[in-house]
C-alpha cells in the first residue's frame, strides 16, 4: 500500500513519519518538492518526496495535508484521482481559531468529495494535533483515537487499518455527513487547546462497549 501525503506542513511531517515508520510507502508531495524532500528525509523509512502530481499519480491513498481553502488548488495540481482514497484531515477553521467557517448543512469532507467525486474521500486524523503526531500520537502519554467518517466501507477500513498500524485507536463514524460533527469536535479540541489553554498534548476520545462496535 503507497500513501501519498500532499503538503509539506506539520501534519504532513508528523503524518509522513507515523506512516513510513508502520511499514508503509510514502511519498510527500508539494508544490516545492525541496520541502517534500525534506518531510520525506526526516520521516526515513524509505519516504520520498517529489511533485503533487507525481506523489498522487503513485499512491493508492491520497492525505490532503493542507488547509481546507487550498483544497482545490491542491486537487487540481493532484490530477486524476478517480478510485483513490482521499483522506481529509482538514478543519474548516476561522482565521483566529476559535470558529469554523462552514457548518451544520456540509462539512469539509463534503466539499472535497465535491471537488472528486470519483474519489473516496474518508475524514480521519482531524482530530489530532501535529504535536501529537510527533509524541508518536500520544496525547498527554495515552494512545489517541482517530475518527473515521466516509461513504465507502471499503476506504473507510482501509484508513482504519492504516490509523491502526500507526498506532491509533479507531472509532468508525459513519458516512462522510459524520464529518459535520468532527469537524467541530476538533474545533472544541483547538478552543480546549489554545483558548483555554490547556495546550496541544490533548485529543477527544470516546468510551463504550467494543462489543457493541464490532
Ligand atoms: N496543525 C494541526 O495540529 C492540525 C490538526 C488537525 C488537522 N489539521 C489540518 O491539517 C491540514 C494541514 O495543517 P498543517 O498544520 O500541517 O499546516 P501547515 O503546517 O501550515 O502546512 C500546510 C501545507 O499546505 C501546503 N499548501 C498550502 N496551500 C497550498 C496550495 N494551494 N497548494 C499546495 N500546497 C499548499 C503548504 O505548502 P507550502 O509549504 O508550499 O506553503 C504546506 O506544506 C489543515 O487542513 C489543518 O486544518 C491540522
Amino acid at each position: 500500500m503507497s500513501i501519498a501525503i500532499l503538503g509539506a506542513g506539520a501534519m504532513a511531517n508528523g503524518l509522513a513519519a507515523l506512516f513510513a515508520k508502520a511499514g508503509y510507502k510514502v511519498v510527500v508531495g508539494a508544490r516545492d518538492v525541496a520541502k517534500a524532500q525534506a518531510a520525506a528525509a526526516a520521516a526515513g523509512h524509505g519516504a520520498r518526496g517529489d511533485s503533487i502530481a507525481a506523489a498522487a499519480k503513485s499512491a493508492d491513498v491520497i492525505v490532503l495535508a493542507a488547509p481546507f481553502a487550498a483544497a482545490a488548488e491542491i486537487l487540481a495540481a493532484a490530477g486524476d484521482v478517480a478510485g483513490k482514497t482521499i483522506v481529509d484531515i482538514s478543519n474548516p477553521l476561522t482565521p483566529d481559531y476559535m470558529g469554523l467557517t462552514i457548518g451544520h448543512t456540509t462539512s469539509a469532507g463534503e466539499e472535497i468529495q465535491k471537488l472528486a467525486p470519483k474519489a473516496k474521500v474518508v475524514k480521519a486524523f482531524n482530530t489530532i494535533f501535529a504535536q501529537v503526531l510527533a509524541n508518536g500520537g500520544k496525547a498527554a502519554g495515552r494512545t489517541t483515537t482517530v475518527f473515521v467518517a466516509g461513504d465507502d466501507a471499503s476506504a473507510n477500513g482501509a484508513v482504519e487499518a492504516i490509523a491502526r498500524k500507526a498506532g491509533f485507536d479507531v472509532v468508525q463514524t459513519g458516512g462522510l455527513k459524520l464529518a459535520r460533527y468532527l469537524e467541530p469536535l476538533a474545533g472544541l479540541n483547538v478552543v480546549l487547546a489554545y483558548g483555554r489553554g490547556l495546550g496541544a498534548d490533548i485529543a477527544p476520545t470516546w468510551n463504550f462497549s467494543a462489543a457493541k462496535a464490532a
